[in-house]
This record gives C-alpha cells, sequence and structure tokens, in this order.
C-alpha cells in the first residue's frame, strides 16, 4: 500500500526519527520504559512471544537501561501516531558487517490494533534498514500468530525454518530487501 508520503530519513540521522505521514518511528527513550513494558506485558501480547512470563518492572527497566548502556548498534523504536506512543518495534543482531540484521519485538497497543499502524510501522522499520545496508532481514513468529504471519508475508518475508521452544513451534521468516 502506498502512502503518498516520503519517508524522511534525513531526521532519521538528526533526531532518530523516521515517518510516513501517519507513523513515526523514534528511537526508545529512557522516559518511554513505563509504556513499552505495559505494551509487552499486556495479557494479549505476552503469549506471542517467547518469553510470556510477566516480568517485574525492576528487570524491564534494567533492559531499557541496558540498551543505553551499551550502544551494541541495537535500534530500539517507539512507534507513535497522532503523536501518541502505540507501539514498539526493534533491529538487532546486526552481523556480516551489517548486511543481515534481525527485526522484532514488535507490538503494538490492543487498542491501536486492525488500523493499518503495524502494516505501516513495518514498512518504515523495513526502509530504514534498507537505507543503512542491510540486504537480508530475518525474523521469528509463533506458529499460530496469523496476525503478524499474514503481515509479514504480506512484506515478503518467507519461511526458512523452524524451531521448537518449550514445546511451541516459532516459524523462522526471511527476506531480501
Ligand atoms: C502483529 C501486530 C503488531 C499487528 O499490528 P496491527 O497494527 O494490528 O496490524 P495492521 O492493522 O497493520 O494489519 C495489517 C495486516 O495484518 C494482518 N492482520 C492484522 N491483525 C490481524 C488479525 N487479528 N487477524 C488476521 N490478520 C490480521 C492482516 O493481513 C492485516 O491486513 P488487512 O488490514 O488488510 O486485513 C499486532 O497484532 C500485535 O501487536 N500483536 C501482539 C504482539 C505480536 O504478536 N507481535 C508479533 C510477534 S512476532
Amino acid at each position: 500500500m502506498e502512502t503518498g508520503v516520503a519517508t524522511d530519513y534525513s531526521d532519521a540521522s538528526a533526531q532518530n526519527r523516521l515517518s510516513d505521514g501517519v507513523v513515526s518511528l523514534r528511537e526508545i527513550a529512557p522516559g518511554d520504559a513505563e509504556f513499552l513494558y505495559q505494551v509487552r506485558m499486556d495479557p494479549l501480547s505476552r503469549p506471542m512471544f517467547r518469553n510470556v512470563e510477566l516480568v517485574p518492572y525492576e528487570s524491564h527497566e534494567r533492559m531499557v537501561r541496558k540498551y543505553f548502556e551499551t550502544r551494541s548498534g541495537d535500534r530500539w523504536f517507539l512507534i507513535e501516531a497522532g503523536g501518541k506512543a502505540v507501539g514498539t518495534i526493534s533491529l538487532y543482531g546486526f552481523e556480516d558487517e551489517g548486511r543481515r540484521c534481525e527485526w522484532g519485538r514488535f507490538v503494538i497497543a490492543p487498542e491501536w490494533r486492525k488500523s493499518g499502524l503495524g502494516r505501516r510501522a513495518l514498512r518504515l522499520l523495513l526502509d530504514y534498514a534498507r537505507s543503512v545496508g542491510v540486504e537480508r532481514a530475518h525474523c521469528e513468529v509463533l506458529a499460530g500468530n496469523t496476525a503478524a504471519q499474514r503481515l509479514y508475508q504480506e512484506a515478503g518475508f518467507v519461511q526458512t525454518g523452524e524451531s521448537d521452544y518449550h514445546g511451541r513451534t516459532f516459524l523462522e521468516l526471511s527476506c531480501d530487501l
């Protein structure tokens, strides 16, 4: 789907913000920790990930702090629409001199789902990945998570494998960018 609005990469380097005119991605800030916790720990989101446990807020805060302290090259974004935080998405695990990476930690808050925001956010993330030299991206999705699976297939991801994690099957998907 065309948005008709060019993605603004100049902003990405200056202020870590990408936008298609409806949805923006900006790098998370320490003050986003509470929102990130709420969306990830939401009972409708948690079962979709490898770690389904309710993590104590302090552990989550430590993870956010570590993101800023280590500066590992990962990019963790807040998804915003209409000036509000609506979700989160990340690029990480860069390999092969930045030509390959994984993406994930993808959640749209339940009240904002099914209005096309996830599709827009994913498109912005993949455009950004391409702009920084990523040639192939991969992700995983819990078998049976049809919402995510359909969205990823539509974006060009195809199944390249699967793995078992404590009795649950995760599909591995990849896409040339
Ligand atoms: C997956 C997720 C991020 C999608 O976000 P979203 O904003 O609701 O998605 P969109 O509205 O952009 O939907 C785009 C497409 O995804 C698919 N989709 C979205 N929700 C769906 C649902 N409940 N059932 C089936 N397909 C769905 C459809 O193909 C949809 O296209 P359509 O609107 O033309 O039918 C969101 O459902 C979510 O946060 N889920 C919980 C966490 C999660 O599963 N994260 C991914 C882990 S791999």
